[in-house]
Protein backbone atom coordinates (compact mmCIF):
# COMPACT_ATOMS: atom_id res chain seq x y z
CA UNK A 1 0.00 0.00 0.00
CA UNK A 2 1.40 3.29 -0.95
CA UNK A 3 -0.06 5.43 1.52
CA UNK A 4 -3.18 4.93 4.95
CA UNK A 5 -3.55 8.77 4.83
CA UNK A 6 -2.98 11.69 2.24
CA UNK A 7 -0.86 14.75 3.17
CA UNK A 8 -4.11 17.06 4.02
CA UNK A 9 -5.70 14.56 6.14
CA UNK A 10 -4.30 14.07 9.66
CA UNK A 11 -4.95 15.47 12.54
CA UNK A 12 -4.39 15.70 16.52
CA UNK A 13 -6.93 13.29 17.02
CA UNK A 14 -4.68 10.80 14.98
CA UNK A 15 -2.22 11.16 17.37
CA UNK A 16 0.15 7.65 17.86
CA UNK A 17 -1.38 5.67 14.86
CA UNK A 18 1.24 4.50 12.50
CA UNK A 19 0.66 5.67 9.08
CA UNK A 20 2.12 5.79 5.62
CA UNK A 21 2.55 8.64 2.98
CA UNK A 22 3.69 9.53 -0.28
CA UNK A 23 4.20 12.70 -2.04
CA UNK A 24 6.55 15.19 -3.19
CA UNK A 25 9.23 16.71 -0.54
CA UNK A 26 8.22 20.23 -0.84
CA UNK A 27 11.82 22.00 1.37
CA UNK A 28 13.83 20.09 3.89
CA UNK A 29 15.38 21.90 7.05
CA UNK A 30 17.90 21.34 9.41
CA UNK A 31 17.86 21.64 12.65
CA UNK A 32 20.51 20.22 15.47
CA UNK A 33 19.79 16.36 15.24
CA UNK A 34 16.72 16.46 13.14
CA UNK A 35 15.69 16.76 9.35
CA UNK A 36 12.52 18.18 8.96
CA UNK A 37 10.55 17.48 5.41
CA UNK A 38 7.51 19.29 4.37
CA UNK A 39 5.79 16.32 2.44
CA UNK A 40 3.33 17.71 -0.52
CA UNK A 41 0.00 15.74 -2.11
CA UNK A 42 -2.93 17.53 -3.51
CA UNK A 43 -4.76 17.20 -0.16
CA UNK A 44 -1.64 19.49 1.49
CA UNK A 45 1.34 19.38 3.32
CA UNK A 46 2.60 17.10 6.31
CA UNK A 47 5.65 17.71 8.36
CA UNK A 48 8.12 14.33 8.84
CA UNK A 49 10.71 14.78 11.06
CA UNK A 50 14.36 12.78 10.88
CA UNK A 51 15.84 12.51 14.16
CA UNK A 52 19.92 11.54 14.18
CA UNK A 53 19.29 10.37 17.45
CA UNK A 54 16.63 7.65 16.79
CA UNK A 55 18.26 6.44 13.30
CA UNK A 56 21.46 8.05 11.85
CA UNK A 57 21.45 6.43 8.82
CA UNK A 58 17.77 6.72 7.80
CA UNK A 59 18.53 10.59 8.73
CA UNK A 60 21.90 10.54 6.66
CA UNK A 61 19.39 9.66 3.66
CA UNK A 62 16.69 11.85 4.37
CA UNK A 63 19.22 14.82 4.12
CA UNK A 64 20.27 13.30 0.11
CA UNK A 65 16.28 14.07 -0.81
CA UNK A 66 16.11 16.60 -2.97
CA UNK A 67 13.10 19.03 -3.82
CA UNK A 68 10.33 17.12 -5.74
CA UNK A 69 11.88 14.04 -5.00
CA UNK A 70 8.63 11.74 -4.82
CA UNK A 71 9.35 9.53 -1.06
CA UNK A 72 7.05 7.26 0.60
CA UNK A 73 7.64 7.25 4.64
CA UNK A 74 6.04 5.00 7.16
CA UNK A 75 5.92 6.41 10.81
CA UNK A 76 4.23 7.21 13.56
CA UNK A 77 2.01 10.56 14.57
CA UNK A 78 3.15 12.86 16.95
CA UNK A 79 1.93 16.23 18.71
CA UNK A 80 3.99 19.45 17.30
CA UNK A 81 5.68 21.12 20.20
CA UNK A 82 5.80 24.57 17.97
CA UNK A 83 2.21 24.30 16.02
CA UNK A 84 1.84 25.91 12.65
CA UNK A 85 -1.28 27.50 12.48
CA UNK A 86 -1.46 28.60 8.83
CA UNK A 87 -1.96 24.89 7.82
CA UNK A 88 -4.49 21.81 8.72
CA UNK A 89 -1.92 19.47 9.52
CA UNK A 90 -0.09 21.98 11.45
CA UNK A 91 -0.77 20.60 14.65
CA UNK A 92 1.21 17.50 14.22
CA UNK A 93 4.03 15.99 12.43
CA UNK A 94 5.23 12.09 11.61
CA UNK A 95 8.29 10.51 13.50
CA UNK A 96 9.52 8.87 10.77
CA UNK A 97 10.85 4.96 11.14
CA UNK A 98 10.95 4.03 6.94
CA UNK A 99 11.99 6.06 4.16
CA UNK A 100 11.67 4.48 1.34
CA UNK A 101 12.60 6.75 -2.54
CA UNK A 102 9.78 6.26 -5.26
CA UNK A 103 11.79 8.64 -7.78
CA UNK A 104 14.37 11.25 -7.95
CA UNK A 105 13.32 14.62 -9.80
CA UNK A 106 15.80 17.35 -12.03
CA UNK A 107 15.60 20.74 -10.00
CA UNK A 108 12.85 22.18 -10.22
CA UNK A 109 13.14 25.69 -12.37
CA UNK A 110 11.04 27.22 -9.56
CA UNK A 111 10.02 26.98 -6.22
CA UNK A 112 6.55 25.08 -6.06
CA UNK A 113 4.89 26.34 -3.25
CA UNK A 114 2.32 29.48 -2.62
CA UNK A 115 4.51 31.75 -3.06
CA UNK A 116 6.88 31.28 -6.12
CA UNK A 117 9.90 33.14 -7.80
CA UNK A 118 9.20 31.97 -11.05
CA UNK A 119 7.83 34.41 -13.59
CA UNK A 120 4.91 33.96 -15.97
CA UNK A 121 6.35 32.70 -19.26
CA UNK A 122 8.71 29.33 -16.88
CA UNK A 123 5.27 28.83 -15.41
CA UNK A 124 3.61 28.48 -18.58
CA UNK A 125 6.38 26.48 -19.49
CA UNK A 126 6.44 24.39 -16.82
CA UNK A 127 2.68 24.19 -16.42
CA UNK A 128 2.68 20.74 -14.97
CA UNK A 129 4.96 21.64 -12.11
CA UNK A 130 2.77 24.78 -11.80
CA UNK A 131 0.23 23.37 -11.33
CA UNK A 132 1.55 21.24 -8.22
CA UNK A 133 1.42 24.62 -6.14
CA UNK A 134 -1.91 24.98 -4.06
CA UNK A 135 -3.18 28.44 -5.70
CA UNK A 136 -3.51 26.86 -9.22
CA UNK A 137 -4.89 23.79 -7.91
CA UNK A 138 -7.40 25.20 -5.66
CA UNK A 139 -8.88 27.04 -8.90
CA UNK A 140 -8.70 23.56 -10.75
CA UNK A 141 -10.85 22.30 -7.62
CA UNK A 142 -13.22 25.26 -7.68
CA UNK A 143 -13.66 24.22 -11.40
CA UNK A 144 -14.63 20.51 -10.99
CA UNK A 145 -16.92 21.63 -8.32
CA UNK A 146 -18.87 23.80 -10.06
CA UNK A 147 -19.05 21.86 -13.14
CA UNK A 148 -20.76 19.34 -11.04
CA UNK A 149 -23.52 21.63 -9.68
CA UNK A 150 -24.14 22.46 -13.04
CA UNK A 151 -24.87 19.16 -14.20
CA UNK A 152 -27.07 18.26 -10.78
CA UNK A 153 -29.10 21.93 -11.27
CA UNK A 154 -29.37 20.97 -14.81
CA UNK A 155 -30.26 17.39 -14.65
CA UNK A 156 -32.95 18.41 -11.69
CA UNK A 157 -34.47 20.57 -14.20
CA UNK A 158 -34.57 17.80 -16.89
CA UNK A 159 -31.67 19.01 -19.31
CA UNK A 160 -29.99 15.66 -21.19
CA UNK A 161 -26.40 16.72 -22.12
CA UNK A 162 -25.83 15.45 -25.18
CA UNK A 163 -22.31 16.08 -27.40
CA UNK A 164 -21.97 17.84 -30.35
CA UNK A 165 -19.11 17.08 -32.70
CA UNK A 166 -15.88 19.33 -33.16
CA UNK A 167 -15.31 19.00 -36.92
CA UNK A 168 -17.99 21.00 -38.66
CA UNK A 169 -18.38 23.52 -41.10
CA UNK A 170 -18.25 27.09 -40.80
CA UNK A 171 -20.74 28.32 -37.83
CA UNK A 172 -21.34 32.37 -38.09
CA UNK A 173 -20.61 33.59 -34.74
CA UNK A 174 -18.70 36.68 -35.56
CA UNK A 175 -15.44 35.67 -34.86
CA UNK A 176 -12.64 33.83 -37.22
CA UNK A 177 -12.99 30.11 -37.28
CA UNK A 178 -10.26 27.26 -36.56
CA UNK A 179 -9.76 25.00 -39.63
CA UNK A 180 -8.10 21.92 -39.91
CA UNK A 181 -7.47 20.15 -43.53
CA UNK A 182 -8.94 17.24 -44.60
CA UNK A 183 -6.81 14.41 -46.09
CA UNK A 184 -9.70 12.56 -47.22
CA UNK A 185 -10.87 15.79 -49.08
CA UNK A 186 -8.32 17.19 -50.82
CA UNK A 187 -8.40 21.29 -50.42
CA UNK A 188 -11.39 20.98 -48.13
CA UNK A 189 -11.37 22.21 -44.55
CA UNK A 190 -13.52 21.55 -41.08
CA UNK A 191 -13.87 24.37 -39.04
CA UNK A 192 -13.61 23.69 -35.04
CA UNK A 193 -17.08 24.99 -33.53
CA UNK A 194 -17.15 28.62 -32.30
CA UNK A 195 -19.66 27.50 -30.46
CA UNK A 196 -22.53 24.49 -31.06
CA UNK A 197 -25.05 27.01 -31.80
CA UNK A 198 -26.50 25.20 -34.90
CA UNK A 199 -26.43 21.88 -33.77
CA UNK A 200 -27.93 22.56 -30.53
CA UNK A 201 -30.60 24.18 -32.86
CA UNK A 202 -31.00 21.01 -34.48
CA UNK A 203 -31.60 18.58 -31.49
CA UNK A 204 -34.64 21.09 -30.50
CA UNK A 205 -35.94 19.89 -34.44
CA UNK A 206 -35.35 15.90 -32.78
CA UNK A 207 -37.43 16.89 -30.38
CA UNK A 208 -34.31 17.18 -27.19
CA UNK A 209 -36.36 19.76 -25.35
CA UNK A 210 -33.75 20.41 -22.92
CA UNK A 211 -30.31 20.11 -24.45
CA UNK A 212 -27.03 21.20 -22.44
CA UNK A 213 -24.13 20.48 -22.79
CA UNK A 214 -20.10 21.67 -21.06
CA UNK A 215 -18.20 22.04 -24.18
CA UNK A 216 -14.93 23.44 -25.94
CA UNK A 217 -15.55 26.50 -28.10
CA UNK A 218 -12.89 27.92 -30.23
CA UNK A 219 -12.67 31.29 -31.48
CA UNK A 220 -9.75 33.05 -33.26
CA UNK A 221 -10.11 36.68 -32.08
CA UNK A 222 -7.57 38.48 -30.40
CA UNK A 223 -6.82 37.85 -26.77
CA UNK A 224 -7.38 39.05 -23.14
CA UNK A 225 -7.45 38.31 -19.68
CA UNK A 226 -11.18 37.10 -19.90
CA UNK A 227 -10.55 35.40 -23.55
CA UNK A 228 -9.13 31.91 -24.42
CA UNK A 229 -8.49 30.85 -28.41
CA UNK A 230 -10.16 27.54 -26.55
CA UNK A 231 -12.78 27.92 -24.16
CA UNK A 232 -15.84 25.98 -22.71
CA UNK A 233 -19.31 26.63 -22.70
CA UNK A 234 -22.15 25.70 -20.29
CA UNK A 235 -24.23 25.39 -23.73
CA UNK A 236 -28.13 24.77 -23.24
CA UNK A 237 -31.21 25.13 -25.50
CA UNK A 238 -34.58 24.52 -24.14
CA UNK A 239 -37.72 24.45 -26.56
CA UNK A 240 -41.16 25.63 -26.31
CA UNK A 241 -39.95 28.70 -23.91
CA UNK A 242 -40.19 32.57 -24.49
CA UNK A 243 -37.32 34.56 -23.28
CA UNK A 244 -39.07 34.65 -19.63
CA UNK A 245 -38.50 30.61 -19.51
CA UNK A 246 -35.08 30.91 -20.38
CA UNK A 247 -33.76 33.84 -18.00
CA UNK A 248 -35.79 32.40 -15.16
CA UNK A 249 -34.07 28.49 -15.66
CA UNK A 250 -30.65 30.31 -15.72
CA UNK A 251 -30.42 32.97 -12.91
CA UNK A 252 -31.91 29.91 -10.88
CA UNK A 253 -28.76 28.23 -11.88
CA UNK A 254 -26.46 31.12 -11.50
CA UNK A 255 -28.14 31.70 -7.91
CA UNK A 256 -27.56 27.69 -7.47
CA UNK A 257 -23.83 28.41 -8.03
CA UNK A 258 -23.29 31.22 -5.63
CA UNK A 259 -25.25 29.73 -2.95
CA UNK A 260 -23.26 25.74 -3.15
CA UNK A 261 -20.02 27.78 -4.03
CA UNK A 262 -19.42 30.98 -2.42
CA UNK A 263 -22.44 30.40 -0.24
CA UNK A 264 -24.16 33.42 -0.76
CA UNK A 265 -27.78 33.79 -1.11
CA UNK A 266 -29.05 36.33 -3.49
CA UNK A 267 -32.06 37.89 -2.29
CA UNK A 268 -34.71 38.72 -4.95
CA UNK A 269 -34.52 39.02 -8.79
CA UNK A 270 -31.57 40.59 -11.04
CA UNK A 271 -31.39 43.68 -12.03
CA UNK A 272 -32.97 44.36 -15.79
CA UNK A 273 -31.12 46.45 -18.00
CA UNK A 274 -31.91 47.55 -21.81
CA UNK A 275 -28.70 47.52 -24.01
CA UNK A 276 -29.74 51.30 -24.77
CA UNK A 277 -29.87 51.87 -20.78
CA UNK A 278 -26.83 50.26 -20.44
CA UNK A 279 -25.06 52.44 -23.43
CA UNK A 280 -26.77 55.50 -22.14
CA UNK A 281 -25.86 55.62 -18.50
CA UNK A 282 -22.58 53.38 -18.31
CA UNK A 283 -21.04 53.35 -21.95
CA UNK A 284 -20.75 49.78 -22.21
CA UNK A 285 -23.16 46.22 -22.77
CA UNK A 286 -21.34 44.99 -20.29
CA UNK A 287 -21.57 47.81 -16.82
CA UNK A 288 -19.89 47.13 -13.69
CA UNK A 289 -22.81 48.02 -11.11
CA UNK A 290 -21.02 47.30 -8.15
CA UNK A 291 -20.78 51.03 -7.88
CA UNK A 292 -22.70 53.94 -9.29
CA UNK A 293 -20.95 56.53 -11.34
CA UNK A 294 -23.64 56.54 -14.10
CA UNK A 295 -22.98 59.22 -17.27
CA UNK A 296 -24.94 62.13 -17.25
CA UNK A 297 -25.28 64.11 -20.00
CA UNK A 298 -24.32 67.51 -20.21
CA UNK A 299 -25.24 68.69 -23.67
CA UNK A 300 -27.75 71.24 -22.65
CA UNK A 301 -26.03 72.40 -20.01
CA UNK A 302 -22.36 72.82 -20.81
CA UNK A 303 -22.68 73.77 -25.09
CA UNK A 304 -23.37 77.44 -26.09
CA UNK A 305 -21.31 79.22 -23.82
CA UNK A 306 -17.94 79.47 -26.15
CA UNK A 307 -16.05 76.40 -25.19
CA UNK A 308 -15.26 75.71 -28.94
CA UNK A 309 -14.46 71.58 -27.61
CA UNK A 310 -17.98 71.29 -26.13
CA UNK A 311 -19.86 73.56 -28.61
CA UNK A 312 -18.58 71.27 -31.35
CA UNK A 313 -19.18 68.07 -29.92
CA UNK A 314 -22.08 66.22 -30.06
CA UNK A 315 -22.11 64.26 -27.17
CA UNK A 316 -20.65 65.63 -24.09
CA UNK A 317 -21.22 63.75 -20.53
CA UNK A 318 -19.25 63.15 -17.21
CA UNK A 319 -19.29 60.90 -14.32
CA UNK A 320 -19.32 61.96 -10.46
CA UNK A 321 -16.27 60.37 -8.68
CA UNK A 322 -17.53 60.55 -5.04
CA UNK A 323 -15.11 62.38 -2.29
CA UNK A 324 -12.41 62.66 -5.03
CA UNK A 325 -11.71 66.24 -5.28
CA UNK A 326 -8.66 65.36 -3.65
CA UNK A 327 -7.08 64.31 -6.69
CA UNK A 328 -4.02 66.39 -6.94
CA UNK A 329 -3.33 67.97 -10.52
CA UNK A 330 -0.48 65.24 -11.10
CA UNK A 331 -3.22 62.05 -10.73
CA UNK A 332 -5.68 64.30 -12.91
CA UNK A 333 -2.96 64.72 -15.40
CA UNK A 334 -2.33 61.06 -15.50
CA UNK A 335 -5.70 60.34 -16.03
CA UNK A 336 -6.10 62.84 -18.80
CA UNK A 337 -3.00 60.94 -20.30
CA UNK A 338 -4.90 57.58 -19.66
CA UNK A 339 -8.05 58.54 -21.57
CA UNK A 340 -5.99 60.07 -24.44
CA UNK A 341 -3.72 56.90 -25.09
CA UNK A 342 -4.48 55.49 -28.93
CA UNK A 343 -6.25 52.49 -27.22
CA UNK A 344 -8.73 54.93 -25.91
CA UNK A 345 -8.56 57.77 -27.76
CA UNK A 346 -10.50 60.62 -25.78
CA UNK A 347 -9.23 64.07 -26.61
CA UNK A 348 -9.29 65.54 -23.72
CA UNK A 349 -10.52 65.68 -19.74
CA UNK A 350 -12.27 68.02 -18.29
CA UNK A 351 -12.51 68.35 -14.30
CA UNK A 352 -14.16 70.00 -11.30
CA UNK A 353 -13.96 70.24 -8.31
CA UNK A 354 -16.84 70.10 -5.53
CA UNK A 355 -15.07 72.65 -2.74
CA UNK A 356 -16.35 72.34 1.27
CA UNK A 357 -18.48 75.92 0.41
CA UNK A 358 -20.26 74.28 -2.27
CA UNK A 359 -18.82 76.06 -4.92
CA UNK A 360 -17.61 74.32 -7.83
CA UNK A 361 -13.94 74.46 -9.35
CA UNK A 362 -13.45 73.39 -13.05
CA UNK A 363 -10.21 73.32 -15.47
CA UNK A 364 -12.34 75.42 -17.95
CA UNK A 365 -13.49 77.99 -15.51
CA UNK A 366 -12.73 80.92 -17.72
CA UNK A 367 -16.00 79.80 -19.93
CA UNK A 368 -18.47 79.23 -17.08
CA UNK A 369 -20.40 81.61 -14.69
CA UNK A 370 -20.28 79.69 -10.99
CA UNK A 371 -24.29 79.55 -11.93
CA UNK A 372 -23.64 77.32 -14.91
CA UNK A 373 -21.35 75.13 -12.91
CA UNK A 374 -23.61 75.02 -10.58
CA UNK A 375 -26.09 74.09 -12.82
CA UNK A 376 -24.07 70.72 -13.30
CA UNK A 377 -23.42 70.24 -9.89
CA UNK A 378 -27.27 69.58 -9.58
CA UNK A 379 -26.96 67.64 -12.54
CA UNK A 380 -24.98 65.28 -11.20
CA UNK A 381 -26.19 65.20 -7.25
CA UNK A 382 -22.47 66.20 -6.50
CA UNK A 383 -21.48 67.22 -2.88
CA UNK A 384 -18.64 69.10 -1.78
CA UNK A 385 -16.00 66.77 -1.96
CA UNK A 386 -16.46 65.14 -5.37
CA UNK A 387 -14.85 65.37 -8.52
CA UNK A 388 -16.58 65.84 -11.91
CA UNK A 389 -14.68 64.41 -14.79
CA UNK A 390 -16.18 65.04 -18.60
CA UNK A 391 -15.47 63.86 -21.85
CA UNK A 392 -17.00 65.53 -25.36
CA UNK A 393 -16.92 63.88 -28.88
CA UNK A 394 -18.17 63.88 -32.37
CA UNK A 395 -19.33 60.44 -31.96
CA UNK A 396 -22.04 60.01 -29.12
CA UNK A 397 -21.19 55.84 -29.10
CA UNK A 398 -17.39 56.94 -29.26
CA UNK A 399 -17.06 58.98 -26.69
CA UNK A 400 -19.82 56.82 -24.51
CA UNK A 401 -17.27 54.36 -24.70
CA UNK A 402 -14.14 56.77 -23.53
CA UNK A 403 -15.92 57.56 -20.70
CA UNK A 404 -16.77 53.96 -19.67
CA UNK A 405 -12.73 53.28 -19.58
CA UNK A 406 -12.58 56.44 -17.39
CA UNK A 407 -15.31 55.44 -15.13
CA UNK A 408 -13.76 52.09 -14.63
CA UNK A 409 -10.40 52.97 -14.21
CA UNK A 410 -11.28 55.73 -11.91
CA UNK A 411 -13.44 52.85 -9.79
CA UNK A 412 -10.15 50.84 -10.00
CA UNK A 413 -8.44 53.96 -8.02
CA UNK A 414 -11.23 54.24 -5.43
CA UNK A 415 -11.11 50.87 -4.84
CA UNK A 416 -14.53 50.37 -5.31
CA UNK A 417 -13.63 46.95 -7.64
CA UNK A 418 -14.69 44.60 -4.52
CA UNK A 419 -13.90 41.20 -5.65
CA UNK A 420 -16.22 39.78 -2.86
CA UNK A 421 -19.21 41.85 -3.81
CA UNK A 422 -21.13 40.53 -6.45
CA UNK A 423 -23.29 42.22 -8.64
CA UNK A 424 -25.56 40.80 -11.23
CA UNK A 425 -27.78 41.85 -13.67
CA UNK A 426 -29.51 40.73 -17.07
CA UNK A 427 -28.43 43.21 -20.50
CA UNK A 428 -31.77 42.89 -22.41
CA UNK A 429 -33.27 44.52 -25.72
CA UNK A 430 -29.78 44.03 -27.71
CA UNK A 431 -30.22 45.55 -30.94
CA UNK A 432 -30.87 43.06 -34.06
CA UNK A 433 -27.97 44.42 -36.57
CA UNK A 434 -25.17 46.66 -36.18
CA UNK A 435 -23.75 48.70 -38.93
CA UNK A 436 -20.38 47.23 -40.39
CA UNK A 437 -18.75 50.40 -41.33
CA UNK A 438 -16.14 48.27 -43.18
CA UNK A 439 -18.20 46.40 -45.27
CA UNK A 440 -21.25 48.19 -45.63
CA UNK A 441 -24.07 46.30 -44.25
CA UNK A 442 -25.78 45.34 -41.39
CA UNK A 443 -24.54 42.25 -39.46
CA UNK A 444 -26.33 40.64 -37.25
CA UNK A 445 -25.51 41.63 -33.09
CA UNK A 446 -25.58 37.71 -32.03
CA UNK A 447 -26.13 35.84 -34.60
CA UNK A 448 -28.40 35.44 -37.62
CA UNK A 449 -30.83 32.84 -35.94
CA UNK A 450 -31.49 35.52 -33.29
CA UNK A 451 -35.25 36.10 -33.18
CA UNK A 452 -36.12 40.11 -33.50
CA UNK A 453 -39.21 41.49 -31.54
CA UNK A 454 -42.42 40.89 -33.10
CA UNK A 455 -43.27 44.83 -32.29
CA UNK A 456 -40.57 45.72 -33.86
CA UNK A 457 -40.72 43.50 -37.21
CA UNK A 458 -42.31 46.54 -39.05
CA UNK A 459 -38.87 48.34 -38.97
CA UNK A 460 -37.17 45.25 -40.75
CA UNK A 461 -37.05 47.26 -44.36
CA UNK A 462 -37.49 50.97 -43.22
CA UNK A 463 -34.50 51.00 -40.35
CA UNK A 464 -33.31 47.82 -39.37
CA UNK A 465 -31.10 49.19 -36.85
CA UNK A 466 -34.27 50.17 -34.68
CA UNK A 467 -35.22 46.38 -34.62
CA UNK A 468 -34.82 45.24 -31.27
CA UNK A 469 -33.87 41.27 -30.48
CA UNK A 470 -34.80 38.79 -27.96
CA UNK A 471 -31.80 38.69 -27.00
CA UNK A 472 -29.94 38.85 -23.38
CA UNK A 473 -26.67 38.57 -21.73
CA UNK A 474 -25.98 38.09 -17.99
CA UNK A 475 -23.14 40.37 -16.80
CA UNK A 476 -21.57 40.23 -13.20
CA UNK A 477 -19.26 42.78 -11.94
CA UNK A 478 -18.49 43.86 -15.43
CA UNK A 479 -17.68 40.77 -17.35
CA UNK A 480 -20.34 38.97 -19.21
CA UNK A 481 -20.32 35.46 -18.05
CA UNK A 482 -23.31 34.74 -20.45
CA UNK A 483 -25.45 35.33 -23.56
CA UNK A 484 -28.30 33.43 -25.21
CA UNK A 485 -31.33 34.60 -27.20
CA UNK A 486 -34.67 33.42 -28.26
CA UNK A 487 -34.21 32.05 -32.22
CA UNK A 488 -36.46 31.93 -34.98
CA UNK A 489 -38.05 29.35 -36.02
CA UNK A 490 -40.35 30.01 -38.80
CA UNK A 491 -38.42 29.71 -42.64
CA UNK A 492 -39.30 32.72 -44.36
CA UNK A 493 -38.73 34.99 -41.26
CA UNK A 494 -35.28 33.14 -41.46
CA UNK A 495 -34.68 34.05 -44.78
CA UNK A 496 -35.66 37.46 -44.28
CA UNK A 497 -33.14 37.68 -41.66
CA UNK A 498 -30.29 35.83 -44.49
CA UNK A 499 -31.78 38.62 -47.15
CA UNK A 500 -31.15 42.12 -44.47
CA UNK A 501 -27.57 40.66 -43.55
CA UNK A 502 -27.05 40.83 -47.19
CA UNK A 503 -26.53 37.02 -48.61
CA UNK A 504 -27.99 35.96 -51.52
CA UNK A 505 -30.20 33.30 -51.44
CA UNK A 506 -27.86 30.57 -53.13
CA UNK A 507 -25.50 31.83 -50.61
CA UNK A 508 -27.78 31.16 -47.64
CA UNK A 509 -28.60 27.68 -48.96
CA UNK A 510 -24.65 27.41 -49.71
CA UNK A 511 -23.85 28.50 -45.81
CA UNK A 512 -27.35 27.13 -43.75
CA UNK A 513 -29.21 25.29 -46.28
CA UNK A 514 -28.97 22.16 -43.77
CA UNK A 515 -30.36 24.23 -41.30
CA UNK A 516 -33.21 25.44 -43.30
CA UNK A 517 -33.97 22.68 -44.44
CA UNK A 518 -34.27 21.15 -41.03
CA UNK A 519 -36.81 24.06 -39.83
CA UNK A 520 -39.42 22.94 -42.70
CA UNK A 521 -40.04 19.69 -40.21
CA UNK A 522 -41.77 21.00 -37.57
CA UNK A 523 -38.95 23.25 -35.57
CA UNK A 524 -40.28 23.78 -32.11
CA UNK A 525 -40.52 27.87 -31.10
CA UNK A 526 -36.98 27.63 -28.84
CA UNK A 527 -34.16 29.76 -27.49
CA UNK A 528 -30.96 29.18 -25.10
CA UNK A 529 -28.05 30.24 -23.65
CA UNK A 530 -24.47 29.58 -22.98
CA UNK A 531 -22.34 30.39 -19.99
CA UNK A 532 -18.65 30.90 -20.10
CA UNK A 533 -17.33 28.49 -17.54
CA UNK A 534 -13.71 29.89 -17.19
CA UNK A 535 -14.61 33.21 -16.60
CA UNK A 536 -17.61 32.18 -13.60
CA UNK A 537 -14.55 30.41 -12.37
CA UNK A 538 -12.53 33.26 -12.31
CA UNK A 539 -15.00 35.04 -10.82
CA UNK A 540 -15.41 33.29 -8.09
CA UNK A 541 -11.95 32.36 -7.48
CA UNK A 542 -11.15 36.45 -8.01
CA UNK A 543 -8.53 36.36 -10.42
CA UNK A 544 -7.43 38.52 -12.94
CA UNK A 545 -7.67 35.97 -16.33
CA UNK A 546 -9.30 33.29 -16.83
CA UNK A 547 -5.74 31.75 -18.09
CA UNK A 548 -5.43 30.58 -13.87
CA UNK A 549 -8.64 28.68 -13.65
CA UNK A 550 -7.60 26.53 -17.07
CA UNK A 551 -5.54 23.64 -16.65
CA UNK A 552 -3.29 24.43 -19.40
CA UNK A 553 -4.03 27.83 -20.80
CA UNK A 554 -2.71 29.67 -23.92
CA UNK A 555 -0.53 32.75 -23.44
CA UNK A 556 -1.56 35.74 -25.41
CA UNK A 557 -0.34 35.10 -28.40
CA UNK A 558 -2.26 32.67 -28.77
CA UNK A 559 0.85 29.76 -27.62
CA UNK A 560 0.90 26.42 -25.63
CA UNK A 561 4.36 27.32 -24.98
CA UNK A 562 4.85 23.84 -22.92
CA UNK A 563 4.29 21.88 -25.83
CA UNK A 564 5.30 24.38 -28.30
CA UNK A 565 2.30 24.26 -30.35
CA UNK A 566 1.23 25.68 -33.04
CA UNK A 567 4.33 24.47 -34.73
CA UNK A 568 5.16 23.64 -38.46
CA UNK A 569 4.41 20.49 -40.31
CA UNK A 570 7.07 17.97 -42.57
CA UNK A 571 6.56 18.20 -45.63
CA UNK A 572 5.23 14.23 -45.72
CA UNK A 573 2.31 15.36 -43.32
CA UNK A 574 1.35 18.90 -45.83
CA UNK A 575 1.62 16.62 -48.78
CA UNK A 576 -1.04 14.12 -47.61
CA UNK A 577 -3.05 16.98 -46.99
CA UNK A 578 -2.64 18.59 -49.91
CA UNK A 579 -1.30 21.62 -48.36
CA UNK A 580 1.74 24.46 -49.97
CA UNK A 581 2.61 26.76 -47.63
CA UNK A 582 3.78 30.32 -48.86
CA UNK A 583 5.96 32.90 -46.79
CA UNK A 584 3.79 35.21 -45.80
CA UNK A 585 4.35 38.58 -47.27
CA UNK A 586 4.97 42.18 -45.03
CA UNK A 587 2.66 44.26 -45.52
P1 LIG B 1 -21.54 34.07 -26.95
O1 LIG B 1 -20.70 34.29 -28.15
O2 LIG B 1 -22.09 35.27 -26.24
O3 LIG B 1 -22.82 33.21 -27.32
O4 LIG B 1 -20.73 33.18 -25.92
C1 LIG B 1 -21.31 32.77 -24.71
C2 LIG B 1 -20.37 33.05 -23.55
O5 LIG B 1 -19.12 32.40 -23.73
C3 LIG B 1 -18.09 33.17 -23.11
N1 LIG B 1 -17.03 33.44 -24.11
C4 LIG B 1 -15.70 33.29 -23.89
N2 LIG B 1 -15.03 32.92 -22.79
C5 LIG B 1 -13.69 32.85 -22.88
N3 LIG B 1 -12.98 33.11 -24.01
C6 LIG B 1 -13.62 33.49 -25.14
N4 LIG B 1 -12.90 33.73 -26.26
C7 LIG B 1 -15.05 33.61 -25.11
N5 LIG B 1 -15.99 33.94 -26.01
C8 LIG B 1 -17.18 33.84 -25.39
C9 LIG B 1 -18.73 34.43 -22.59
C10 LIG B 1 -20.01 34.51 -23.39
O6 LIG B 1 -21.01 35.20 -22.69
N6 LIG B 1 -24.06 30.38 -29.27
C11 LIG B 1 -24.19 31.58 -28.43
C12 LIG B 1 -25.02 31.32 -27.19
C13 LIG B 1 -26.50 31.22 -27.45
O7 LIG B 1 -27.03 32.05 -28.21
O8 LIG B 1 -27.13 30.33 -26.86
C14 LIG B 1 -22.81 32.04 -28.02
O9 LIG B 1 -21.81 31.39 -28.23
O10 LIG B 1 -19.01 34.28 -21.22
Amino acid sequence: MFRTHTCGELRISNTDQKVTLSGWVQRSRRMGGMTFIDLRDRYGVTQLVFNEENNKELCDRSNKLGREFVIQITGSVSERSSKNDKIPTGDIEILVEELNILNTSATPPFTIEEKTDGGDDIRMKYRYLDLRRPNVRKNLELRHKMTMEVRRYLDNLGFLEVETPVLIGSTPEGARDFVVPSRMNPGEFYALPQSPQIFKQLLMVSGFDRYFQIVKCFRDEDLRADRQPEFTQIDCEMSFVEQEDVITAFEGMAKHLFKTIRNVELEGDFQRITWHEAMRLYGSDKPDTRFEMQFVELMDILKGHGFGVFDEAEYVGGICAKGAATYTRKQLDQLTDYVKRPQIGAKGMVYARVSDDGSVKSSVDKFYSQEVLQEMKVAFNAEPGDLILILSGDNTMKTRKQLCELRLKVAEELGLKDKNKFSCLWVVDFPLFEWDEENKRFAAVHHPFTSPKLEDLQYIDSDPGRVRANAYDMVINGVEVGGGSIRIHDGKLQNKMFEVLGFTPEKAQEQFGFLMNAFQYGAPPHGGIAYGLDRWVSLFAGLDSIRDCIAFPKNNSGRDVMIDAPATLDASQLDELHLSITTPTEE
